[in-house]
């Protein structure tokens, strides 16, 4: 485990094995940028045709490592480009390239732009976060390429303020909360089953409120007996092709002096096979990622709870393998959704909405403030906005709170509208409430969004569809690595942030 620390420290006389400066696309050339001051200081006149000798531009994602001899403190130079401006998801994303790039390295000291607790955040998370690695599944775990330094200082001038410390105390259980949500979507689907979920989910909430001063978080494990009994019938229907039998978890944190409720909902398929409607076989494999949803409102709720905000978050987290079996749910089928209204499934491949449509009545029941969800919901919605923007959809003014949160987080949302006619679309079932599908294309996102609306019980609510921004397919850019991303759970924090600054 790496520990970060934060000093006033010039990064020339900071003796680290490698020490990391920003770099700025200048109008007239790179230009090393705050908090590099007194490494451009160290090198003079030497600095300029050092970088354009170098092929340095300061544009975002290079990175560029140069020995330093005797020059600074530290033997290696590592210069990551920040584009035209300093801006904190600038600094994010080249605090994570910077820690890609050092391998194999004890200690790191970051002479990034810091002069702000904002920035402060940036260069922590976004160094955690780039540098994590899933090497579980490895046979040769200690790859130095695989590997964090032990010790990171993060340079900044207002290291003796109490603002910056803090923001550099948070940032990392943030951070950890992304990481190990990123650990949860990348585990292999046989080994994260719903019972299995549910235990890691236990285990964590068991861990955060251990020891002196840790919070009290209440944890329900629903099992298929209890689903039964409750009525759940969009998770047990989902589940109904598994050998493995689905659960509903529900966290409940609660402290003092809250002034709001928050309920959160997470879909949490543990494995996405489209069941009889089944996927075609290209791109399968990364259905393990269809839980993302579910481990993102989890590791929200820890961490809030980890920051001691005090605000009540209730938190409901449906999981089930969508699977093929002689058991499994029909095409045709109709399902009794908990408190009664029953849906009729025409694509068993439109699970999510089923499931989570359980979780939701569950929540209005708690008569929460507000309700988001968090799903890995629809391929519509990364046609319309593309693999790293996520959706959003509901009541206009938690819309926009979720994108003020994901702004403060460093995270891109976009908001799209669920249109009036969408209710004809939902409805139109000739035997059932609702139905599931409609099997028009067209949009497809917002449909789901209008059908999930219609267990909200007209509380404020927003609907996040993070499909696209989940789970990173190609290489790894800035602090996003490949694999799962841990999208969500910085901005849900930020949601709660806010909804306490407002008092
Ligand atoms: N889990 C998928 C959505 C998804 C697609 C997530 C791509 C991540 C990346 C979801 O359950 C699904 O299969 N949705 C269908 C819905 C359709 C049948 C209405 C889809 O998007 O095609
Ligand atoms: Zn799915
Ligand atoms: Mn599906």
């Amino acid at each position: 485990m790496t520990s970060y620390s934060l000093r006033n420290a010039s990064p020339a006389k900071t003796k680290t094995d490698a020490v990391v400066v920003g770099v700025l696309q200048g109008g007239d050339g790179p230009e090393l940028a705050d908090g590099g001051d007194d490494v451009a200081k160290a090198y003079g006149r030497k600095l300029r045709p050092l970088l354009s000798t170098l092929g340095v531009t300061g544009k975002a994602g290079e990175v560029t490592k140069v020995p330093t001899g005797d020059t600074v403190a530290s033997p290696l130079l590592v210069l990551v480009g920040l584009g035209k401006e300093v801006t904190p998801a600038g600094v994010r994303r080249a605090a994570g390239a910077s820690a890609r790039a050092v391998t194999n390295a004890a200690s790191v000291a970051l002479a990034l732009p810091a002069s702000t607790p904002d920035l402060v955040r940036a260069v922590v998370e976004g160094h955690r976060l780039g540098g994590y690695a899933f090497t579980t599944y490895k046979k040769d775990a200690k790859d130095p390429k695989d590997s964090a330094p032990a010790e990171v200082v993060v340079l900044s001038p207002a290291a003796r303020k109490k603002d910056a410390a803090t923001a550099l105390d948070e940032a990392q259980v943030v951070a950890d909360a992304v990481a190990t949500t990123r650990d949860w979507v990348n585990t292999p689907p046989g080994d994260l089953r719903p019972p299995a979920f549910a235990d890691a989910v236990a285990a964590a909430t068991k861990a955060a409120t251990k020891g002196r001063g840790a919070p009290k978080i209440g944890i329900t494990v629903h099992d298929e007996a209890s689903l039964a009994e409750l009525g759940c019938g969009g998770i047990l229907g989902v589940g109904a092709g598994s050998d493995a039998p689905p659960r509903l978890v529900e966290l409940t944190y609660s402290p003092r002096g809250a002034k709001h409720h928050l309920a959160l909902v997470g879909k949490g398929i543990t494995f996405d096979s489209g069941g009889l409607s089944i996927k075609p076989a290209q791109g399968m494999h990364e259905m393990k990622s269809d839980m993302a949803g579910a481990a993102a409102v989890v590791q929200a709720t820890l961490a809030i709870a980890a920051l001691g905000l005090p605000i009540k978050v209730s938190t409901f987290v449906p999981m089930a393998e969508n699977m093929v079996s002689g058991n499994a749910t029909r095409p045709g089928d109709v399902l009794r959704i908990y408190g009664g209204t029953t849906v009729e499934v025409l694509n068993t491949d439109a699970e999510g909405r089923l499931v989570l449509a359980d979780a939701l009545v569950r929540a209005t029941e708690q008569e929460p403030d507000t309700i988001l969800d968090v799903a890995t919901l629809t391929g519509h919605m990364v046609v319309a906005l593309g693999d790293k923007v996520a959706g959003v959809m509901g009541t206009e003014a938690v819309v926009q709170d979720v994108l003020d949160a994901a702004l403060a987080a460093g995270e891109e949302f976009w908001p799209m509208p669920i249109p009036e006619h969408m209710r004809e679309r939902i409805t139109s079932s000739k035997i059932a409430d609702l139905a599931q599908h409609d099997w028009i294309r067209w949009g497809g996102g917002l449909y789901a969004a209008a059908f999930l609306r219609e267990f909200t019980a007209g509380l404020p609510w927003a609907h996040l569809d993070i499909a696209g921004p989940s789970f990173a397919s190609g290489g790894p850019s800035g602090h996003v690595t490949s694999g799962g991303t841990g999208v969500a759970v910085a901005t849900l924090v930020d949601y709660a942030r806010a909804l306490v600054a407002k008092g």
